[in-house]
C-alpha cells in the first residue's frame, strides 16, 4: 500500500500513517488531540451513546442498537458508545475542548447526532467552547423502515458552529442534505454517504480533522475536494478500512466543491 508506519511506546498512538495529504492515527482521540497541529475544521460523526435513556439500553451491542435484525452481524461492533448521559456529556465536552484548542480562529465545527442525542449535542458544542450556529439535517429518504402509527426516523442531524467569529465569505452550503444510504458500499455500520460529507467539507478550510473517523468517510470527501485530512480511530479494524479508502480516494480526480453547490448571494431577509 505504500504506507509508512511509526510505532513507539513514547507517543500517544499505536500507529500513524501518512497517505498523501492525509495523516491517520490509530489512537484514543483524547490522548492524541493535544499533540496535533492547527486545523481549520472539525467535522465528525462521534459515538452517539444513543439507543435509550438508561445505561442498560446503551450498553447493548452497537449492532443491536443501530441495525435491523436482518443486518445484525454484517458489520463489526464499534467502541465508545455506551456512556450514560452524564458521562457522555462530560466526555464529549472534554474531547471537543481539545479540538477547540487546536482549531484556527473561525474554524467550522460539525457534529453528527440522532434525534435522541440532539439536545445534549447542542449543549456540548457550547460547553466545548464553540459558538453554536445551527442544526442541519441529513435526510435519508423513504428507504428507511416505516413504523405503523409513527413517523419514520428518516433523518439524522448535524449541529454546527465555529471557533469564535466566522466571516461571511465562501460558498453557501444547504442546511438539508438529501442522500440515501447506499448499503452495498458501506463498510461501517454507521457510515454516511460520501456525498453528505462532500457538501459539509465544501465550506471547510484547508485542513479537516475527524477525531472519530471510523471507515474514513470525512477524509475521503475532504481529499476529493483538495483538503488536507487528519483522522483518528481507536479500532484497528476500522483504522485499516480507513487507510484503504483514503488511499483509494487520493488516486481519483478531485471534485470542484464550489461548482457543485448552487450559486447563492448573501441577501437581506424579505
Ligand atoms: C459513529 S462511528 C464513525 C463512522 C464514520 N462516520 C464512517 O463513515 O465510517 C464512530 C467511531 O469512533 C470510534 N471511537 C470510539 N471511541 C473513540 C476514541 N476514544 N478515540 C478514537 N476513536 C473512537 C469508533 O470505533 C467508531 O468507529
Amino acid at each position: 500500500m505504500g504506507l509508512s508506519a511509526v510505532k513507539s511506546d513514547s507517543v500517544p498512538y499505536k500507529r500513524k500513517e501518512r497517505i498523501g495529504e492525509a495523516t491517520l492515527y490509530l489512537a484514543d482521540s483524547l490522548a492524541v488531540l493535544p499533540t496535533l497541529g492547527e486545523v481549520d475544521a472539525v467535522i465528525t460523526d462521534p459515538p452517539y451513546s444513543s439507543g435509550g435513556q438508561f445505561r442498560g439500553d446503551r450498553s447493548q451491542r452497537t449492532a443491536s442498537k443501530y441495525q435491523g435484525t436482518e443486518y445484525r452481524d454484517r458489520y463489526r461492533d464499534f467502541t465508545g458508545d455506551n456512556r450514560d448521559q452524564r458521562g457522555f456529556h462530560f466526555w464529549s465536552t472534554l474531547w471537543l475542548s481539545r479540538c477547540r484548542e487546536i482549531a484556527a480562529e473561525g474554524a467550522l465545527c460539525v457534529l453528527f447526532t440522532d434525534w435522541r442525542q440532539l439536545p445534549v449535542t447542542t449543549d456540548y458544542i457550547q460547553a466545548g467552547g464553540f459558538v453554536w450556529r445551527g442544526i442541519g439535517v441529513w435526510d435519508k429518504g423513504e428507504a428507511t423502515r416505516p413504523q405503523l402509527g409513527r413517523f419514520r426516523h428518516q433523518a439524522e442531524f448535524f449541529v454546527w458552529g465555529s471557533n469564535g467569529p466566522r466571516p461571511l465569505v465562501g460558498p453557501a452550503a444547504p442546511g438539508v442534505i438529501r442522500a440515501p444510504v447506499i448499503g452495498r458500499e458501506k463498510q461501517h455500520m454507521t457510515e454516511k454517504p460520501v456525498s453528505v460529507f462532500q457538501v459539509i467539507n465544501s465550506i471547510a478550510g484547508r485542513t479537516v480533522l475527524d477525531p472519530f473517523m471510523g471507515s474514513g468517510t470525512t477524509g475521503v470527501a475532504a481529499l476529493q475536494l483538495g483538503r488536507r485530512f487528519v483522522g483518528v480511530e481507536l479500532d484497528p479494524h476500522y483504522f485499516d478500512v480507513a487507510c484503504r479508502r483514503i488511499e483509494a480516494a487520493q488516486a481519483r480526480p478531485m471534485i470542484n466543491a464550489v461548482a457543485a453547490l448552487p450559486e447563492t448571494k448573501q441577501d437581506s431577509l424579505l
